[in-house]
């Protein structure tokens, strides 16, 4: 019998079992197996994926943020967040952690995090930190920097990257890349009078 005509009989055995070889049989057994694990891992990823994770921002603070004439912006944000992992059979591992803030769609502070995990159901407490100084361009980011500056707020977002392995019962599989983003408003430094700081929603994608 050669290797094609097998694999055929692979395929086909399981209705016709007793006429086969044992070994084909095994095979077809085999193959059966990574079929149902195949399914399995799909029906899985759909039924899980929606309730992956669930992030907020629960404080925010800028002691610096200031716009030069040279279109360097000197800032000191400090955030405080939550991710939750909200599965109750789960675990999730997070790996290469970064944390980014932007201002009008311009990335200024990179901050790299630990990894961490996360038992089923459980909640992690994140606090990245930025500070330097970064070039930012155009006319109209200086101009929303100084309404938004006048306006007591800056709109500012915080995204979280990582790489994700999901643990299923003994099994750990790699999971997808999780992109977390926080659109915050964060009270303008040394302005008295502007607004506290609202915790805010994140949305997740992967
Ligand atoms: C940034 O602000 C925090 C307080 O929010 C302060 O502890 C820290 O020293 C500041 N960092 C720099 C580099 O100024
Ligand atoms: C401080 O914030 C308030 C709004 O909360 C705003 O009306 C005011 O112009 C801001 N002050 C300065 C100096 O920008």
């Amino acid at each position: 019998m050669g290797s094609a005509s097998r694999a055929v009989s692979c395929l086909c055995c399981p209705c016709k079992c007793l006429a086969c070889g044992l070994f084909s049989c095994l095979c077809s057994i085999l193959v059966s197996l990574l079929v149902t694990a195949g399914v399995l891992a799909l029906i899985l990823y759909f039924i899980f994926r929606p309730h992956m994770i669930a992030a907020t921002v629960d404080s925010a603070a800028l002691t610096q943020f200031a716009l030069a004439p040279n279109s360097a912006l000197s800032y000191n944000l400090t955030v405080a967040m939550t991710v939750r992992n909200p599965n109750k059979r789960v675990g999730l591992y997070y790996d290469g952690v970064e944390a980014l803030a932007l201002f009008e769609g311009q990335r200024f502070g990179y901050a790299p995090l630990d990894s961490f995990s996360q038992g089923t159901d459980a909640v992690t407490e994140l606090k990245p930190g930025f500070h330097g100084q970064q070039p930012v361009q155009g006319d109209v980011t200086a101009a929303n920097f100084r309404a938004q500056q006048s306006a007591g707020a800056f709109d500012v977002e915080v995204k979280l990257n990582a790489k994700l392995r999901v643990k299923v019962w003994a099994f750990k599989v790699p999971g997808p890349r999780a992109r977390i983003s926080c659109p915050i408003s964060v009270p303008a430094p040394g302005n008295a009078s502007a607004p506290a700081f609202q915790p805010t929603g994140c949305k997740v994608w992967f």
